[in-house]
């Protein structure tokens, strides 16, 4: 089975790249969006879409998903050795998220990566972002009621300057880190605050 996927996945990588090879190389970059473009369509809600791979990324995912319990690794199974979510987020009493994870990420892929204060949301406000469309996923993150009460202040600060937030971004060994660099993410996260922070219509 197993040998199996890695063919199908080799398959699709290398027609990929086949692919990407053909393509004359002036063809291979969109232009620069302008900014005066960007304006126009703030509207749409594209100032939000220009960030929302990160939040789609598994490494945000993985604790924004579905279940009471967290996920691992870029396919997002299930937390191994039964985690659960537990009263407040940080696990049941037994296997607290803490009894493993620490502040910081271990040196070798597959222990556990950490960052202060690792835990998933509670259950009574579990952020589930798993199912949403662009314009939910939007509309969730905004409101007080599914955020813990953040105004967009608050709410930019924590997607630019929490440290758990900041974790996608340093994933530690063999985990790949969300796809857009941190300082344009801030700056994409700051334009669609500027502009009073809309949300696509669907
Ligand atoms: C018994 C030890 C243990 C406990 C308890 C534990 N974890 Fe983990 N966790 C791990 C290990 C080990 C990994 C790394 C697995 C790997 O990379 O193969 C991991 C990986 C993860 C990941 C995957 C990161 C990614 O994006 O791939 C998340 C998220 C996570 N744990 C969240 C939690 C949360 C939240 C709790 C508490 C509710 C918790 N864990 C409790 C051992 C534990
Ligand atoms: C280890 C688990 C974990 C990971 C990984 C994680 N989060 Fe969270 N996230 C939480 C917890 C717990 C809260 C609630 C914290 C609070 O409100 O004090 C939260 C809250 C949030 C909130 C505010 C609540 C909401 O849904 O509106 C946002 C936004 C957010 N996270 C974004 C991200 C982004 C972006 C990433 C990836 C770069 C990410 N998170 C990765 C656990 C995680």
């Amino acid at each position: 089975m197993k040998r199996m996927h890695f063919f199908v996945i080799a398959g699709v990588v290398l027609s990929a790249l086949a692919v990407a090879l053909s393509r004359p190389l002036i063809a291979a970059e969109p232009p620069e969006t302008s900014a005066a473009a960007v304006d126009s369509k703030s509207g749409d809600g594209a100032l939000f879409i220009a960030f929302v791979p990160v939040l789609r990324h598994p490494r945000c995912m993985n604790c924004h998903s579905k279940g009471d319990y967290p996920r691992q690794g870029d396919d997002s199974h299930r937390h191994t050795m039964l985690v659960k979510r537990g009263p407040a987020g940080f696990g049941v009493t037994a296997v607290k998220c803490s009894t493993c994870h620490q502040d910081h990420n271990l040196w070798d892929a597959h222990l556990p990566p950490g960052a202060p204060e690792w835990h998933l949301p509670s259950p009574s406000m579990p952020m589930i972002w798993e199912g949403l469309t662009d314009a939910q996923l939007c509309q969730s993150i905004k409101d007080p009621k599914q955020n813990k009460g953040r105004n967009i202040d608050q709410l930019v600060e924590h997607l630019t300057e929490d440290k758990l937030v900041a974790w996608g971004w340093n994933p530690g060994p063999r985990r790949n880190a969300v796809p857009i660099p941190h300082d344009d993410f801030s700056a994409k996260v700051k334009q669609w605050q500027a502009a009073g922070a809309p949300c696509p219509a669907r």
